[in-house]
């Protein structure tokens, strides 16, 4: 029998549940711990005393930094009792998430039913029929707003059937990375890091990880990454201004922002692939430059920043 190896501690301000975890199978107990990798080539221009670490997400089984909170709102809701045998997990999203729970819910044995806009990647919809989840197309027109809209319908005509997680509203999206991503970094930068920087889609990465960090150091900098206008569009960043902003989602956090063109953000994740080896996701892109930036106007200090996902599902947009 597969025991957790994940470790949620209750810290201070959460309310426990109890018990606070269950026993996982052996794949989900894969998500997390990925590793944290120094810039080499792109950050020689750098003063020796800054370091720029990346964390490399897609180590995660799904592939991205969002297998974490897909696993965490399922297990609590199936914990809290929310999500039964015999329910199935709905959510409209386009990418990553989708895909988490996708995964999570194959392996835990819950139907899982995404409603995606018909404009999102053929990859997109391939990986998530891969393993086992229903994708409803939802006209393109109506964007992302129409996908949640159907949802919203779907759930209120048949409540006990489905499981709504919704990621933009649920606090279990930013304990994820309160209770993994942020420990991981605090424990691989040995607590020397000085700035985080990352992009913002749902926000719970720079949420959790943002109020781990000042829980052990208040003088870390926290600072977020948007696209410059809507114009700009990065796949899972959101610009804010111009979107519906995240429930859990609180912008006092935030030390400093920075903001990126779509150009900005392709030509780093070009670079980061031929010069470093790092196949990775536009967003990545996004959030190493602005890492970069950072990191250019400090004397001395560790930036940490997170490539979300991997390169593979963008192959067919790379050239
Ligand atoms: C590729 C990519 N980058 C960045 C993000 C942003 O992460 P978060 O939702 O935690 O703000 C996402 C979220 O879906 C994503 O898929």
């Amino acid at each position: 029998m597969a025991t957790n190896t994940l470790s949620y501690q209750i810290p201070h301000i959460i309310q426990p549940i109890q018990p606070t975890h269950l026993r996982l199978p052996s794949i989900l107990q894969r998500i997390g711990d990925t590793p944290l990798l120094p810039l080499h080539h792109l950050a020689a221009d750098l003063p020796p005393a800054v370091k720029v670490f990346v964390k490399a997400e897609w180590f995660n089984p799904g592939g991205s930094v969002k297998d974490r909170p897909a696993l965490r709102m399922i297990e609590q809701a199936i914990l809290r009792g929310d999500l039964r045998p015999g329910m199935t997990i709905i959510d409209a999203t386009s990418g990553n998430t989708g895909i988490g729970y996708a995964l999570v819910g194959a392996a835990l044995g819950f139907p899982v039913t995404l409603v995606m806009p018909e404009s999102v990647s053929e990859e997109r919809k391939r990986i998530a029929r891969a393993y086992g989840a229903e994708v409803i197309l939802a006209p393109a027109s109506k964007g992302v707003d129409g996908a949640i809209r159907f949802v919203h319908d779907r759930v209120a005509r048949h409540p006990d059937r489905y499981y709504h997680p919704d990621q933009y509203n649920n606090p279990d999206n930013w304990l994820a990375h309160f209770h993994s991503t942020g420990p991981e970094i605090w424990r691989q930068t040995a607590g020397r890091i000085t700035h985080f920087v990352t992009a913002i889609g749902t926000t719970g990465t720079f949420m959790g990880v943002g109020r781990y960090l000042k829980e052990r150091n208040p003088d870390v900098q926290l600072i977020s990454v948007e696209p410059v206008d809507a114009a700009n569009s990065i796949e899972g960043v959101k610009h804010m201004a111009t979107s519906i902003v995240p429930g859990i989602f609180d912008p006092g956090l935030k030390d400093d922002e920075v903001r990126v063109t779509k150009a900005q953000a392709v030509a780093m994740a070009r670079r980061l692939a031929r010069e470093e080896g790092l196949f990775v996701g536009f967003s990545a892109g996004a959030a190493v430059h602005s890492a970069l930036q950072v990191a250019r106007g400090l004397d001395e200090g560790v930036v940490v920043t997170v490539l979300a996902d991997g390169g593979m599902k963008y192959v067919s947009v790379w050239e």
